[in-house]
């Protein structure tokens, strides 16, 4: 084994999409495979911490060594998330959190009927946001370094650098997900990061658990030091 550099610390990263019920049968979710939260999984796991991967709906398996909670919908995500938190000493939030979910969940299978059919749908509890609100409740206590995602098509940085203001996290890590060997369902990653301190930082096209490794090292150096 090598150096464990997040030896004794608590992690806990979200991975793939939500999934929100519309009937028994039907439901509403993304394009998110889970690889980029299942990558810091692993990268957290070899460099010596205790995990936490929740997860929503992905493609492959989450890996070994890790706590897996597996979840469906934002609102279940937000409950899992916001009861660990307060022990954690990183969180990463790496997955894709629907917007909406549909404003009632039919009992029943909805029927064909009419030659339209609207579906009304309300806004989901935004769980960074909700993170990064806690933790500025709690002046001078020991806080998690928070680190989000920000997958965009346009305005990359502009719309980046928003978020990191709006849900109060440390570090934003933003990807055009327009782009080729970027983003969705890829092994590769091609992001910035930017921090709260005025941090950023371009990176070329790597692998996502290369883009796990330096976002980690980042969160890292933003720790407090141990026994605080
Ligand atoms: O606003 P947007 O969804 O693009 O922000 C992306 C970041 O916010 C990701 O880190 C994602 O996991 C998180 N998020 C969340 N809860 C939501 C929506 C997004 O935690 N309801």
């Amino acid at each position: 084994a090598g150096p464990r550099p997040l030896a004794g610390r608590r992690v806990l990263i979200t991975a793939g999409g939500t999934l929100e019920r519309i009937d028994p049968v039907r439901y509403i979710t993304n394009d998110s495979s889970g690889k980029m939260g299942f990558a810091f999984a692993e990268v957290a796991r070899d460099w010596g911490a205790d995990v936490t991967l929740v997860c929503g709906k992905t493609d492959g398996t989450p890996p070994s060594g890790v706590q897996t909670i597996r979840v469906e919908s934002a609102e279940q995500m937000k409950e899992v998330v916001m009861s660990r938190v307060p022990q954690m000493d990183i969180v990463v939030k790496a997955a894709a959190v629907a917007d909406y979910r549909p404003l009632h969940r039919e009992e029943h299978k909805i029927k064909k009927k009419a030659e339209t059919l609207t579906l009304s749908l309300v806004r989901n509890p935004d769980i960074l946001q909700a993170i990064g609100e806690w933790k500025q409740a709690l002046p001078g206590k020991r806080a998690p370094v928070v680190v989000g995602f920000a997958a965009e098509t346009m305005e990359l940085e502009r719309n980046a650098l928003d978020k990191l203001n709006r849900k109060k996290c440390d570090l934003i890590v933003a990807n055009n997900v327009a782009q080729e060997g970027a983003g969705f369902g890829t092994d590769t990653n091609i992001v910035s990061v930017y921090g709260a301190d005025g941090f950023a930082e371009h990176l070329p096209q790597m692998s996502k658990k290369a883009v796990a490794q330096r976002v980690l090292e980042l969160a890292k150096s933003r720790l407090a030091p141990e026994g605080l």
